[in-house]
């Protein structure tokens, strides 16, 4: 493999996902667009990474970027946004990125979905997940799903968050309380898409079975990414406060409150902390099923949050 595409490269998983491309394969070229490619600092010292201006939006556009490509990894989500805005990046955007594989001779695609992406989720976050999921199994290709849990790393936007507000308020109400997570550290996401990545050439049967076939091959595979624990989010924003030195008292507020809390966030302007399709997302629990492989599949042990989370949230 001499070149790979990586939609979303800028992101918190994409730049952990460069690193450990850069270990893993020092002569393989990863080419990473972005709207805003003068923002992507962290990745300018990596020789590996060939950072370009562009809409990945554009269908010429995304044929003119997998020129030279042997695979494709798919890391480009949002979090918030009205319904059009979901379809464009979780539906449209895979549809279109599998068109210009095809038109590029580019077979082998990784993406990264969620865990609960369902088409009849409670969601539109959920739903437009999985739907982008059923149009990239659709699009015969060689392709391999993830579904992560929430995801905790050094500059996560879930720990630090939630570190940041109790060093900021004394008490936190906290909407989605009792919502179950199962979260994954991002160096063993990034892993299992290098692993994933460098499989890609294995016996196809794996397309049938929906998981690794005899031959190992993690083609048409998904593969849930969750780590050891099970927490619930209001135990989960306790770990951040007391590691990060700031622990306060937090306040499970009942769901209309809740509802109320991120309807007044969506009204702030910029990023909302919490929306009320976030809470929409919490009615069903983000743990592993078990009906998929798991990390230990790709012979990753998957770290605890003990083991990494405190160093970062301590440093802040
Ligand atoms: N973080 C988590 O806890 C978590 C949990 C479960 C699943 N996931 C999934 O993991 C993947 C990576 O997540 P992440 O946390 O790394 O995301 P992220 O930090 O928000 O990065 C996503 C990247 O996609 C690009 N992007 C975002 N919106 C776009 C748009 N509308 N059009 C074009 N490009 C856009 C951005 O690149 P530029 O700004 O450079 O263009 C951004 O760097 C996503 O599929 C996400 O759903 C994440």
């Amino acid at each position: 493999m001499k070149q790979v595409l990586l939609l979303g490269g800028t992101g918190f998983v994409g730049r952990s996902v460069c690193e450990a491309l850069a270990r893993r394969a020092p002569a393989l070229r990863v080419v990473v667009p972005s709207r805003r490619p003068e923002r992507a600092k962290r990745l300018a010292p990596l020789p590996t990474v060939q950072l370009v201006r562009a809409d990945v939006h554009d269908e010429a556009q995304l044929a003119t970027l997998l020129e030279g490509c042997d695979a494709a990894v798919n890391l480009v989500a949002i979090l918030h946004g009205s319904e059009a805005a979901f379809e464009r990046t979780h539906v449209e955007l895979p549809r279109k990125l599998a068109n210009a594989c095809h038109a590029r001779g580019v077979r082998r695609l990784m993406h990264v979905s969620a865990l609960g992406a369902n088409a009849n989720g409670p969601s539109r976050y959920l739903r437009s997940k999985g739907r982008g999921e059923a149009v990239l199994r659709e699009a015969a290709l060689d392709l391999s799903v993830l579904r992560p849990s929430v995801i905790f790393g050094a500059d996560d936007r879930f720990l630090n968050l939630f570190a940041r507000l109790q060093s900021i308020f004394p008490v936190l109400p906290l909407a989605g309380a009792k919502a179950r997570f199962q979260p994954v550290w991002v160096g063993d996401v990034a892993a299992a898409i290098v692993r994933c990545l460098f499989d890609g050439h294995g016996d196809r049967a794996g397309n049938r079975a929906g998981n690794r076939d005899r031959n190992g091959s993690t083609i048409g595979a998904t593969f849930e990414c969750a780590g050891p624990q099970v927490l619930t989010l209001a135990e989960l924003v306790r770990l951040a406060g007391r590691w990060s030195g700031h622990p306060r008292p937090v306040i499970a507020l009942p769901d209309a409150l809740g509802r109320l809390q991120a309807l007044v966030m969506e009204l702030v302007p910029g990023e909302p902390l919490m929306s009320r399709d976030n809470l929409d997302s919490m009615r069903v629990d983000n743990i592993a099923s078990g009906a998929l492989p798991g990390l230990a599949a790709l012979g990753i042990e998957a770290r605890s949050l003990e083991s990494v989370a405190p160093a970062y949230l301590r440093r802040r």
